[in-house]
């Protein structure tokens, strides 16, 4: 198939990219750069030894995005392009709405104009909200969120399966990623987040290299097993291969459909911390600190409805996860900035 990756020179979108060749599809990817590096493109065409067409575009720009349906005969989009920093969600709000809505529009209109029927969207486990019982299983109502990142990506399912009503054709796979972390096993590509990590993995190994001080554990006195937060990790190489799944099931199925992709165990922030340290030597220094505004306690996946339907399980275990995330960090200390 020909797939076209909106946002795909981002973290799961580059991971992602290196599966669908792996699997012989054609990858065309728009991105804007907001979040990312051209050189992150550079390596999935590296890593995977295939010819990748890459635009250099802002997916709410309609005539840029019909240009690029125009000129590939695209089977079915994969839809990462989005702003993803829960706190500045919260500080400017209204850039959230209007990139996250607009691409996701905009896409719509494209599929629309130039008969494209199969969408595979990049959601979260946000959209649970915080009244839902843990594990979140799909047979949930979304709920409602803290901030507006979590409210783009409730409207945005919403959006989906509106559109998929309305259109009997269409096809819509909603992924609610839980948490990815990990990095290619080549050591080429992995997480560069810009500024001050905002999450967990990347804040360690960037302590692990030398690059922050200390970690802060936000919070140490949750009603947890540790009294620290608990969340469902899992290896962005096993969320990439998700989306192989969700690619052929979308081929292959109309309507919209929910699915979390998760490993469904959930690991404490001290666990994790331990885990980094055993796989790979490094000590990580942290400091137990006040909780962070917003953090629920804990929450995993109910795993199954993936493994049922789309054959799909996560296979890699923390301790891939940290050593992976390692060999990225120790040999790109600077992420992709040479
Ligand atoms: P990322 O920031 O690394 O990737 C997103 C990519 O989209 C970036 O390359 C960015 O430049 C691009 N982009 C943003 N707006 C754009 C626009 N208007 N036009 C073109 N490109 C645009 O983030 P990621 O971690 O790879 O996340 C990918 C998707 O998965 C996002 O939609 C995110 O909300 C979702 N998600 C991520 C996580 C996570 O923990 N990383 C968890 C759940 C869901
Ligand atoms: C994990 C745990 C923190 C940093 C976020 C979004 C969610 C999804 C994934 C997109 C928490 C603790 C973190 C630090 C810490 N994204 N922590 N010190 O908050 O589960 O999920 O990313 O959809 O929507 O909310 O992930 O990695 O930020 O935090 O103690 O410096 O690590 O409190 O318990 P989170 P995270």
């Amino acid at each position: 198939m020909n797939i076209l990756l909106a946002g795909g020179a981002g973290y799961i979108g580059s991971h992602t990219a290196v599966s669908l060749l792996d699997a012989g599809h054609d990858v065309i990817i728009a991105d804007n750069f907001a979040n990312s590096s051209p050189v992150a493109v550079e390596r999935v065409r590296e890593v995977s030894g295939k010819p990748v067409t890459c635009y250099r575009a802002d997916v709410c720009d309609k005539a840029a995005m019909e240009r690029i349906f125009q000129e590939n005969n695209i089977d079915c989009i994969v839809h990462f392009a989005a702003l993803k920093g829960v706190g500045e969600s919260v500080e400017i709000p209204v850039a959230y709405y209007r990139n996250n809505i607009d691409t996701t529009l905009t896409l719509l209109e494209c599929m629309a104009k130039f008969g494209v029927r199969n969408m595979v969207f990049s959601s979260s486990a946000t959209v649970y909200g915080d009244e839902n019982p843990i594990p979140y299983a799909e047979t949930m109502r979304r709920g409602s969120s803290s901030h507006p990142y979590g409210w783009t990506k409730i409207f945005m399912e919403q959006i989906f399966e509106d559109a998929a009503k309305a259109d009997p054709n269409l096809s819509v796979v909603l992924l609610r990623y839980f948490n990815p972390i990990g990095a290619h096993p080549s050591g080429r590509m992995g997480e560069d987040p810009r500024g001050v990590p905002n999450n967990l993995m990347p804040y360690i190994s960037q302590v692990a290299v030398g690059r922050r001080e200390k970690l802060t554990v936000f919070g140490g006195d949750y009603p947890t097993p540790d009294g620290t937060c608990r969340r469902d990790y899992l290896h962005v190489m096993d969320l990439a291969e998700g989306h192989l799944e969700a690619v052929e099931y979308a081929a292959a199925h109309k309507g919209a459909e929910a699915f979390n992709l998760g490993t469904g165990t959930p690991y404490s922030v001290l666990e994790i911390i331990r885990a980094f340290e055993t796989a790979t030597g490094v000590s990580i220094p942290y400091a137990i600190g006040d909780r962070r505004a917003g953090d629920l306690p804990e929450f995993w996946a109910d795993a199954s409805k993936a493994e049922r339907v789309l054959c799909w399980t996560a296979k890699r275990d923390l301790t891939e996860m940290c050593r992976d995330t390692w060999n990225w960090q120790s040999h790109n200390p600077k992420g992709y900035e040479e």
